[in-house]
């Protein structure tokens, strides 16, 4: 029988009730946190006088022999007793004795202690993800560095538009992780309020003390309602959210990784530890590891719209829709855990064909746009009259079957007679890149200093 259940019930709960209201097959996941939870509680108890100290001990010791026994894989999981929390207090009064085990729920209900162990659990992992993502963006610097000087077309609406560097390209990912690190540790610190002593949503008559175990467990503080206490879960949400975001991020560099790596482009190449192969097709390299990662976005995005929909309507305080909080969350934090480790690795190990991305560049007239500029700054053009004549010298090298970088100079003078003896020096790719070193630009020179900015935000960081 649950220990849920008190002598206001008649008859056993129905096995199907019990398959149905159980969600220990999931929230077993947070055995850690439930009895570190508990041995503050029960410390805190103590130190109130609530709990004398023989009792406290023992309820300390026994809670460790529990914990030790489920990481030892020798606590046996009953369905029966409905969720974590009560399977380790039971375990406890089994090896305490119920005299005493059965005080450690002094002041406390399961409302307040599922919000604190999943809120101890999110708060954990948003730590753990953040530095998986500083990892990554450690790569992505690492890859930068060595390539302020590798060539290859930027892009809009997929097609060929001005010459940047890799760097520069990697640079702006690192701006979007280093976003994400931030929105998980503002909401790190917006959340780190101890739930623990809201009890079932009204406070507790006990003379407990929330400061201390919000203390003894990491928070800041304990919440200041305690209805909003046991209701809350805006930290899961925002996990979820920012976990969303920070997936979306990684799914548009994969998306870009798969195109990098067709035979269209290959502009690089993953390496054999992180590409899969074809069942038939014994030539094939798949590059099922980026494909994976923008898939399992799709699922992390469910993840967020399943729990801001079972909170919609529900009115204060706990309602067991709540339960329903765990999966999702658990399910998107281990994907975000292995996907930013498996990114990272994939990177790491992936070579830069620098020749080809350089090939790419001779095609689409990249340069175009800088004999545009070019006629503004030489030949006092308006820059719309500029726009113009340059998509005639355009046209003039697609009939020729040359890029505009390779245009002759007589050819763009037969264009336009104001165009003068210098302007093919501004067409070639490197001046065209170097020439864009307003802040933020991609001129070697600009590319640099966004380097750096980005290391001293990496070394500022903690
Ligand atoms: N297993 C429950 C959950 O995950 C724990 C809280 C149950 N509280 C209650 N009053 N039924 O939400």
């Amino acid at each position: 029988m649950a220990k849920s259940r008190s002598g206001v019930f008649k008859k056993e709960a129905s096995e199907l009730l019990n398959r149905f209201n159980a969600s220990l097959s999931f929230d077993k996941k947070l055995y850690e946190e439930d009895i570190k939870g508990s041995l503050a509680h029960a410390d805190m108890l103590e130190k109130q006088g609530i709990l004398t100290k023989d009792e406290a001990k023992a309820i300390a010791d026994g809670l460790k022999t529990v914990l030790s026994e489920i990481k030892n894989g020798k606590f046996v999981f009953d369905i029966q007793d409905e969720d974590i929390h009560m399977a380790v207090e039971k375990r406890l009064s089994e090896i305490v004795g119920k005299e005493i085990g059965g005080k450690l729920h002094t002041a406390r209900s399961r409302n307040d202690q599922v919000a604190l162990d999943f809120k101890l659990y999110v708060q954990k992992n948003s730590l753990h993800i953040m530095t998986f993502t500083i990892n990554l963006i450690k790569t992505l610097l690492d890859i930068a560095k060595k390539n302020t000087d590798t060539l290859l077309p930027g892009m809009t609406h997929l097609q060929h538009a001005q010459p940047i560097n890799l760097a520069f390209h990697l640079l702006a990912y690192m701006c979007m992780f280093r976003r994400d690190v931030e929105r998980f540790d503002s909401s790190y610190e917006r959340n780190n309020f101890s739930p623990l002593g809201s009890a079932a949503l009204a406070g507790t008559p006990y003379p407990i003390n929330r400061e201390k175990t919000a203390k003894e467990l990491g928070f800041d503080a304990p919440v200041s309602n305690a209805m909003d206490g046991v209701s809350d879960r805006d930290f899961a949400l925002e996990i979820l959210f920012n976990i969303s975001v920070l997936m979306m991020h990684i799914s548009r560099l994969a998306e870009e990784l798969i195109l990098w790596s067709s035979m269209e482009f290959r502009f690089i190449t993953l390496s054999d530890e992180y590409s899969t192969g074809s069942s038939i097709m014994p030539q094939k390299k798949n590059p099922d590891v980026p494909e994976l990662l923008r898939g399992k976005t799709g699922r992390v995005y469910g993840n967020l719209i399943g729990l801001l929909t079972v909170l919609k309507g529900l009115p204060l305080a706990y309602n067991k829709d709540m339960q329903e909080d765990k999966e999702g969350v658990f399910d998107s934090v281990e994907t975000a855990a292995i996907s930013l480790q498996i990114l990272n690795e994939t990177l790491k190990t992936m070579s830069i064909n620098k020749d080809n991305m350089l090939k790419a560049c001779a095609k689409g007239n990249l340069s175009a746009t800088d004999l545009a500029d070019y006629l503004v700054t030489h030949s006092n053009i308006p820059f719309r009259e500029a726009h113009f004549i340059t998509g005639k010298a355009v046209a003039r090298a697609e009939e020729l079957g040359v890029d505009i970088s390779q245009i002759s100079i007589e050819e763009l003078k037969k264009v336009d007679d104001r165009i003068g003896d210098d302007a093919t020096v501004f067409l070639s790719l490197e001046a065209s890149m170097n020439a864009r070193n307003s802040k933020g630009g991609t001129a070697k020179s600009a590319t640099l200093s966004q380097i750096n900015d980005m290391e001293d935000w990496l070394n500022g960081f903690k």
